[in-house]
């Protein structure tokens, strides 16, 4: 049986590195929502559950957490990547502070999606949190309020993100080898 242990992938971003950082997000939205009677963080499944987890539990200000999944349908010549809602939120965002937690952007297109989703339902205000971004791979111009670390095009694991479902659990952001390496 494969394990997590067997291959530990080489750390990328260490546990220190991340604690700090995530503390100083929370920090910086903690004061940026103190007027806002409630925020609303809703975390896209599943590479958001440990970052947003641990975010969401140094926040000083009253806040409340959602989820919603999304997956990517196959390319097709009509449809290159496009978005679908897996599930839903159980909120009705309409006139809420909402706040987009998600893993890692890569090619944009899955926090574009989700901007205009959301936007169409009227909350009081939209803005998002990424931990990691990859640059050089952005294809869609997407607004992140609060950004965790810019990376280069490698694929990352740990800290709630996989490659083919595994080492989601690793404590540290890992760099893995992928098949088109
Ligand atoms: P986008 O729509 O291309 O921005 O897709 C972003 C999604 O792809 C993320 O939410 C992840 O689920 C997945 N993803 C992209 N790069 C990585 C990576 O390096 N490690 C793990 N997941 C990734
Ligand atoms: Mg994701």
């Amino acid at each position: 049986m494969k394990n997590d242990h067997a291959t530990k992938p080489a750390v990328f971003i260490g546990e220190g590195a991340i604690r700090t950082r995530v503390s100083q997000l929370a920090r910086k939205i903690s004061t940026d929502y103190a007027d806002a009677d409630e925020l609303l963080l809703v975390g896209v499944l599943r590479g958001c559950y440990i970052f947003l987890s641990d975010l969401s539990r140094l926040l000083t200000i009253k806040r409340r957490i959602d989820f919603i999944a999304v997956t990517t349908y196959e390319q097709t010549i009509t449809m290159p990547g496009a978005v679908r809602l897996l599930m839903d939120v159980r909120t009705d965002i309409a006139g809420k502070h909402v706040l987009i937690v998600d893993d890692i952007l890569d090619t944009g297109k899955t926090l574009q999606y989700l901007l205009q989703t959301f936007q169409a339902r009227n909350p009081a205000s939209l803005k998002t949190c990424v931990l990691l971004r990859k640059s050089e791979r952005l294809i869609e111009d997407v607004q992140i309020d609060y950004l965790g670390f810019d990376i280069p095009d490698v694929w990352v694991v740990g800290y709630g993100l996989d490659y083919a479902d595994q080492n989601r659990a690793l404590p540290y952001i890992g760099m893995v080898k992928t098949e088109e390496d």
